[in-house]
């Protein structure tokens, strides 16, 4: 371990060798994933079909602690530990009595905390003899991340790009092809569902949601290929724990306990990965501090904040499971705001149970004031935050200036999952003042929520 004014930093034996799994510690069991087909709780084998079995071993193991393959652990100490960063130069501009502590993913080689699950899901594939992994990707952090885990296992991806994504981060398309990715803009004329959206509305910008049914087609219809989820599910969210545990030792060793933990949320697997360790010291007794929990959305995609907690497809076309979760409902289309990763209708079913249940606070804000807290953070920082993490940004400098208000010296951590560097179109449209404000109407959200409800297409 090294610290210098600002970056405390972990030797490779720091690096953790268990993940850790929340699900024995939540306050009450996970409601069930149901069957699409009969909306009774889903069997584990039937998820065979698009996952590897020790992946679905790990989605419902009550196990606490999983241990990380060597393999695994070899590709991630290419880039892990991660750093830690205090933010000194953002709390002097602040002037704020907070200390300001920052993890930062964007080290990694797609730039973003989207490899720690995809090398550790492409590892499981290439182990159970799988060839191809197909999966669908937003701003395409999550799809180059992919792209880089199958090539690292010698394995091929296809991934499904959100079109008005592809359109604005052409760049990361590239990158994923670089490590040999084939890559569609989806809705694509590969599939029926792409096909029938295509036909019925040819200009449709796309969703998650779409890329998500392209993505499970193509692998449900393919032996040699599986599917892979960058966010939502239970193992995704538990490989992302790494980041939380570094983050522990990392302030354990400065003589720092945090009293937010601040996350950005598209499905929630960066935050779950920052959080779940604190909380585990709460629920275990192992802190005495209360530490807040806090998520952060888009007012364009406010899935924690202003939607409905109730039985969801994850998909459009309902291929998959429902989760119980807080929805906007499977066929929102959000609009077309930069930070691309956060515009998903659902949110992962761990998190939103400890929304509901008060463990967890949610917050959300608009586009442009996301960007002004990134460019503060760039001036003082130096680093180019992705559109996504700029959101925990935000809320860190916000809960930052309360503490200046009332005089109390808090204790901050954010997760900065990710760099902003192929996100230049965003920035410019942001210093050419082209960017628009974006909050979505509550009434067409609760509109939309109603009328799935009326078409049984959303369970209370
Ligand atoms: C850099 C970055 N941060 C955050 C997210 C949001 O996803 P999650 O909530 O799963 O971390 C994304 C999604 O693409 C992302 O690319």
């Amino acid at each position: 371990m090294t610290v210098n004014n600002r970056a405390i930093t972990l030797d490779k034996e720091g690096l953790p060798k268990v993940w850790y799994n929340i699900l024995p510690d939540l306050p009450e069991p996970l409601p069930p994933p149901l069957d699409p087909e009969n909306r009774k709780p889903l069997s584990p084998e039937k998820l065979e079909a698009i996952f590897p079995r020790e992946l679905i071993k790990q989605e419902v193991s009550e196990e606490r602690f999983i241990a990380i393959p060597e393999e695994v652990r070899e590709v991630y100490m290419s880039w892990r530990p991660t750093p830690l960063f205090r933010a000194i130069y953002l709390e002097r501009k602040l002037k704020t009595p907070a200390k300001i502590y920052y993890k930062y993913e964007g080290v990694s080689p797609p730039g973003s905390h989207k490899p720690n699950t995809a090398v550790a899901q492409a590892y499981y594939n290439m182990r159970e003899g799988i060839e191809r992994l197909t999966t669908e990707t937003g701003a395409g952090q999550w799809g180059s991340a992919l792209a880089y885990a199958t090539h690292q296992f010698g394995l091929k991806s296809k991934i499904f790009m959100v079109k008005v994504s592809y359109h604005q981060k052409p760049f990361r398309k590239v990158l994923m092809n670089l490590w040999g990715a084939e890559v569609v803009p989806s809705p694509s004329n590969d599939t029926p569902i792409g096909k029938q959206i295509l036909k019925e509305e040819p200009d449709n910008p796309g969703s998650l949601g779409i890329a998500i049914s392209e993505a499970i087609y193509e692998a449900a219809t393919n032996e040699d290929t599986k599917y892979s989820l960058g966010s939502v599910l239970n193992h995704v969210l538990l490989h992302q724990t790494i980041i939380g545990l570094e983050a522990k030792r990392q302030l354990e060793s400065i003589d720092e306990y945090p009293d937010y933990v601040v996350g950005a949320v598209g499905g929630g697997s960066n935050f779950s990965g920052i959080f779940w360790p604190f909380y585990y010291d709460r629920v275990s007794g192992k802190a005495d501090n209360d530490t807040r929990f806090i998520a952060v959305e888009p007012l364009a995609c406010p899935t924690l904040t202003n939607g409905i907690y109730a039985y969801d497809f994850g998909d459009a076309a309902r291929m998959t499971p429902l989760l119980k979760m807080y929805t906007l409902g499977h066929n929102f289309i959000p609009p077309p705001i930069h930070a691309g990763g956060l515009r998903y209708h659902g949110d992962a079913p761990t998190l939103c149970l400890l929304v509901k249940k008060g463990y967890v606070d949610a917050v959300a804000y608009d586009q442009v004031e996301v960007f002004e807290a990134a460019q503060m953070f760039f001036e003082t920082e130096g680093i180019l935050s992705a559109p996504e993490c700029a959101h925990a940004i935000k809320a860190a400098i916000d809960i930052a200036l309360e503490a200046k208000k009332s005089g109390e010296e808090r204790v901050i951590l954010f997760n900065l999952s990710g760099h902003g560097y192929f996100d230049m179109k965003a920035y410019e449209d942001y210093v050419e003042k082209r960017l628009p404000p974006y909050i979505y109407p509550v009434d067409k959200i609760k509109d939309n929520i109603n009328a799935l409800i009326k078409d049984g297409k959303l369970l209370l």
